[in-house]
């Protein structure tokens, strides 16, 4: 998901890859198109120029010594909290086990994390502190695709889209680095924010796109483990950036006593699967369960924000409870520096502790 669509607007583009909502998106019945908010910038953008200088561009005067000092009261009020909105919150350094490439600009790193890994839940992320970027203190936020516990240790799949990504992706991992050079770690706190919750649902649609699908993961393996039937929706520009769809048909193939389904895939250029945007795939999941008599209870989407706001808006269409995972630029991660807000019918909520897993219907898109 590397390379942007051409004519998106970074701040719609997010973080997860391009999407640029058309008529054609929706069917061609253009119920659901994302409107303003398909071309328009993140307020935050403006706030959080710290990256310019590594994308290339200017960047904002005294921008490195807020950096700098965000990053200290992180790492000072991270140290300090054990528990906070309910959630124990551990400080853990983490040995990079894996750091392999997964398609084009996508990596999966595996790290161990013992403590992360026995206490993390779906949807929620860890906020990492990379080694090597002393000019860059700020910790980036990333979703867990995959824990497992036994063995102490968490997945996370990253698109290299700026500075902070692109040096993870040339992290050592264990065993594999040149010369023999011991493997790199990372500082993690976690887990934070608010996961997904499909309390209630005996069937549940879910719609990753792009690097979204990841987030989506470990609520899909939770899902087929309690035998609520799971369908799952996948979008993604090419076949090779549909890094999840292998372990999602065999969750899915486990769960198929169940009736799960899937992953129905789309990709933009036809490569496999749907050709177009997923969305009309989501569209046609809906119909054909509410004709079946077996409706969903539940949809829960991650991936760039037109097409949260437009699978929100078919959920709505069709009276079903949808959840979506926002991304904010964050600072602390702890709920602290209210870099991370979101508007929502209730106010500004903070995406790190609030969310980042919020009710579709209360986000004002
Ligand atoms: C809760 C949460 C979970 C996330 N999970 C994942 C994940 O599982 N996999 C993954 O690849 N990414 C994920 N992200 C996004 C990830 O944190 C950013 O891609 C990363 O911080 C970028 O760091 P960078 O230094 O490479 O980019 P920078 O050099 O800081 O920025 C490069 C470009 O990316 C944009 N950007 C950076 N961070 C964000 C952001 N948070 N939201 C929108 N645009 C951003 C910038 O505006 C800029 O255009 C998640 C973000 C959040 C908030
Ligand atoms: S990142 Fe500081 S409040 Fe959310």
């Amino acid at each position: 998901m590397g390379a942007a669509r051409e004519g998106v607007s970074g701040g719609a583009r997010g973080v997860f890859g391009a999407f640029s909502p058309t008529a054609g998106a929706t069917g061609g019945r253009g119920l659901y198109t994302a409107g303003r908010a398909c071309g328009k910038r993140d307020g935050n953008d403006a706030a959080w120029a710290v990256s310019r200088q590594a994308a290339g561009r200017s960047r904002a005067p005294g921008a490195a010594a807020r950096e700098r000092r965000q990053g200290t009261n992180a790492a000072r009020i991270g140290r300090r909290t054990e528990e906070r909105n309910g959630v124990a919150l551990v400080n853990e350094r983490a040995r990079i086990l894996g750091n392999a490439e997964a398609g084009p600009n996508l990596y999966l790193m595996t790290l161990e994390a013992p403590r992360i890994a026995a206490r993390i839940e779906p949807g929620q992320f860890v906020h990492m502190k990379v080694p090597g970027m002393e000019a860059h203190v700020l910790r980036r936020p990333f979703s867990v695709y995959a824990r497992d516990a036994q063995a102490g240790t968490l997945e996370v799949l990253y698109q290299a889209v700026g500075f902070g990504t692109a040096h993870m992706a040339g992290l050592a991992r264990d065993g594999a680095s040149d010369a023999g050079a011991a493997a790199e770690a990372v500082e993690l706190i976690g887990p934070v924010g608010r996961g997904w919750d499909p309390a209630g649902a005996t069937r549940a649609l879910l719609v990753g796109g792009g690097v979204g699908a990841a987030p989506l993961f470990m609520l899909c393996e939770r899902l087929v483990g309690s035998g609520v039937r799971a369908d799952v929706v996948l979008g993604a520009q090419t076949a090779s950036a549909l890094a999840c769809r292998g372990r999602y048909e065999a969750l899915l193939s486990a769960g198929a006593s169940c009736g799960c389904e899937g992953p129905h895939c789309a990709t933009d250029d036809g490569s496999f699967g749907r050709a177009g945007f997923c969305t009309s795939l989501v569209e046609e999941a809906l119909a054909a369960a509410a004709g079946q008599g077996a409706p969903y209870g539940y949809v829960a989407v991650c991936g760039p924000e037109p097409l949260m706001k437009i699978v929100a808006g078919m959920a709505a269409c069709a009276d079903v409870r949808c959840e979506v995972s926002l991304e904010r630029r964050m600072a602390c991660g702890i709920g602290a520096c209210l870099s991370c807000v979101v508007d929502t019918a209730h106010g500004k909520r903070r995406a790190c502790v609030d969310g980042p897993v919020f009710d579709a219907a209360e986000v004002v898109w």
